[in-house]
């Protein structure tokens, strides 16, 4: 009797674990799935034709579309000569870093030959976001739009546009770009400038060789477009213009904002901006046109596209250019952004962290490493390095995640400062000892469910001030505040908006100034935090933020998938 009892409740058992197994394969089976071949392509830009890495042989990459909180699974093989992590630039991936992409942090390279199945799972996001690899430089390639949809049944909180198109704004080098990197790597210089910007992969009219490629976009008189901007740029914030029409700004980084209207945007790369275009001018050809902000502008070149009215007209010998601001116009800058307000409605609420827990305060620097008999490429022999807190942070050997999830020594330690070494760091003169960083791999652990406030503090050590765009994994984040000069932990809080603060993963932080961010940490993981210029965050201008697991297994980091590629 007691035999047989015991038996039922094995079979019992069993009978509960096939079903589970099966209700999970169903689950799964509903989620779609998209299969993405990374392969050399031959392309022609600037007069001559190179092989780039492509996804599906396509530059910029396929659009992937989505709604509001859906699931997808995206198989990706590499066919390609390099090792390649895929990111979701912008995706929260809820409790799930396996499938958040940055090389080394949540997961070693999909080699040549080798394939990863990544799990895209959106949540609050709408509007428009993007992919990008997230291994040395071949985000310069690889890239392409993530457009998510209102849910089904809901609408934009603005009328309906006409049409929609995308606007991906990205860098073209006639050089190998992996070679570019790696030698400024070695030799301990800058990288080589792109030769060329682009909008929707080509260059415009002003570059060599590009004109009859110039891309249009056609529209008809009086209706509205949806402008899906994103800057994939490598290494400039860029400035983007319409000859004689003026943009509405609707949202930002995946978010909606209050409407914004403009003749110019100032966007960095890894932003991204939904703005609505009305074609109310008169019938014409004009010039759409991007170039770059900085204070030491690297790539100058002016990228154009041309907007394209339906019907019968003279067309202009050359369209009408737009009035660019220049390279540098920071009240430009801090005018546009300052401007950036959440749209915070009843629809679509905001929830900003009212007190914090715990504030972190960070410094970003250009730095300089020491180099044997001065050999090296950068100022007066030296390497060229960057840090945040006077940390250049050091590519380890296997991916923290599977570190951290498997309690693995010896990957990375915990230091990372919470405060900086203090001097005054918008100074025209900062002192020597802010020169030189220190590389290590050093991460920062936040207690689950935590409100964090982080200040990001711009120096001008080096005299190499600029302004860098901090962008963040995992998460979303208030910008609160910003400002000039140094941070006051005193003043500068009692004028943070905590209103309708502008909701980003990716803030360009003024030129010798700061800005604070909130978030809470309800979103398990490990996150990588970097500028998204690539030359900065290639030099160390990195760090990642570890949030612990909470109580129970709904506030924890998913158990790893059955396949992790090996180191
Ligand atoms: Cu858009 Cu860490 O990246
Ligand atoms: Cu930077």
């Amino acid at each position: 009797m007691i035999e047989l009892k015991k038996c039922f409740k094995i079979e019992f058992l069993g009978f509960l674990l096939l079903l589970n197994m099966f209700l999970l394969c169903m689950a799964r089976s509903n989620i779609p799935s998209i299969d993405w071949v990374l392969k050399e392509t031959s392309y022609t830009r600037l007069c001559s034709t190179k092989n780039i890495l492509t996804v599906n042989g396509l530059f910029p990459g396929p659009a992937l579309h989505v709604h509001k909180g859906d699931r997808l699974t995206v198989n990706v093989q590499n066919q390609g000569n390099y090792n390649v992590t895929i990111h979701w630039h912008g995706v929260k991936q809820p409790r799930n870093p396996w499938s958040d992409g940055p090389v080394y942090v949540t997961q070693c390279p999909i080699k040549p030959g080798a394939n990863f199945s990544y799990e895209i799972m959106f949540s609050t996001e709408e509007g428009t976001l993007w992919w990008h690899a997230h291994s040395d430089w071949s985000p310069a390639t690889v890239h392409g739009p993530i457009i998510i949809h209102p849910k089904i049944g809901t609408n934009y909180p603005f009328p309906k546009p006409y049409a929609e198109f995308p606007i991906v704004l990205s860098s073209w080098y006639k050089g190998d770009v992996m070679e570019n990197i790696q030698t400024a790597l070695a030799n301990g210089g800058e990288p080589n400038k792109s030769d060329a910007l682009t909008i929707n992969g080509q260059p415009g009219d002003l570059y060599n060789c590009s004109k009859p490629e110039t891309s249009n976009i056609m529209v008809d008189h009086g209706k509205t477009y949806l402008l899906r901007v994103i800057n994939s740029i490598m290494n400039e914030e860029m400035f983007l213009m319409i000859a004689q029409h003026n943009f509405t700004v609707v949202g930002m980084d995946g978010a909606y904002i209050k409407p914004i209207k403009t003749s110019y945007v100032m966007i960095t790369p890894g932003q991204t901006m939904d703005v609505l275009l009305t074609a109310n001018q008169s019938p014409s050809h004009y010039y759409i046109a991007g170039r770059a902000f900085g204070e030491t502008v690297y790539d100058n070149t002016t990228t154009t596209a041309i907007i394209k009215y339906s019907g019968n007209y003279t067309v202009p010998s050359t369209p009408s250019f737009p009035n660019l601001p220049n390279y540098s116009d920071v009240d430009a800058v801090t005018s546009f952004t300052q401007r950036i307000r959440a749209l915070a409605s009843k629809e679509h609420p905001i929830d900003v962290p009212k007190s914090v827990h715990k504030r972190l305060v960070i410094t970003i620097s250009m730095n300089t490493i020491p180099c044997a008999n001065n050999s090296c490429d950068g100022p007066n022999g030296s390497r060229l390095a960057s840090s945040l807190n006077n940390v250049s942070f050091s590519e380890p050997k296997m991916d923290i995640l599977q570190a951290y999830y498997r309690k693995i020594r010896g990957i990375f330690t915990t230091d990372f400062p919470s405060e900086p070494n203090v001097f005054n760091f918008t100074a025209d003169e900062t002192p020597e000892n802010a020169l030189i960083p220190e590389r290590a791999t050093k991460v920062r652990v936040l207690e689950y469910n935590w409100n964090v406030e982080i200040v990001f503090q711009g120096t001008n050590v080096l005299n190499a001030a600029e302004n860098h765009p901090m962008h963040l994994h995992g998460y979303s984040f208030y910008v609160v505040g910003m400002g000039f000069g140094n941070f006051d932990k005193n003043t500068h809080p009692k004028g943070y908006n905590l209103v309708d603060p502008p909701e980003l993963n990716t803030m360009g932080i003024p030129t010798k100034g700061w800005a604070a961010i909130r978030f809470k940490a309800d979103n398990p993981g490990v996150w990588f935090m970097h500028c998204h210029l690539e030359r900065h965050a290639s030099w160390g201008m990195d760090t990642v933020l570890i949030v612990k697991n909470g109580t129970t297994q709904a506030t924890s980091i998913r158990s790893a998938p059955h396949h992790l590629n090996p180191c």
